[in-house]
């Protein structure tokens, strides 16, 4: 799989991290920035790991800011993402389970390294559980038009 991953300063450092994490893993990385820890804004770098998604440019996203929740925001307001802000890896889980999430938001400030490479890994490996979940997510889906 081709993983888009992008963060802002708050999650830099474990950006570049869970890059190396999900390289190891023996899936690639498209890293859309930033390349340093200076300040930037969060909804620049959500929305490119977002349209790389939407355009099917990248499988999946991840994407790392200070609590995870602005990224989120953002990603969202691109047709075709389904962003989950997830602090623990049974919340990963579930995201994909349920709601088919195609994008992955961490919080680099509040959660610690390892555990999100937990929650990472329930995200990629989580199949979607179709049956009455599509129903649902064809609703969510409606929304985009
Ligand atoms: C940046 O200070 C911070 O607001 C950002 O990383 C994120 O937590 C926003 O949701």
């Amino acid at each position: 799989m081709l993983i888009a991953i992008a963060s802002d300063h708050g999650g830099f450092d474990q950006k570049e991290q869970l890059a190396a994490f999900i390289r190891a893993g023996g899936n690639d990385v498209l890293d859309l920035g930033p390349a340093t820890s200076d300040t930037v804004d969060y909804a620049d770098y959500a929305v490119l790991v977002a349209q790389a998604v939407a355009d099917g440019m990248a499988d999946k996203g991840v994407l790392v800011c200070g609590t995870g929740i602005g990224m989120s925001m953002a990603a969202n307001k691109i047709p075709g993402i389904r962003a989950a802000n997830v602090t623990t890896p049974q919340f990963a889980a579930l995201a994909r389970e349920h709601n088919d999430a195609n994008v992955l938001a961490l919080s680099g400030r509040f959660v610690d390294l390892k555990t999100n490479c937990e929650s990472l890994t329930a995200f990629l490996d989580t199949p979607f559980a179709q049956g009455r979940h599509s129903v649902r997510v064809d609703k969510i889906n409606a929304l985009d038009k």
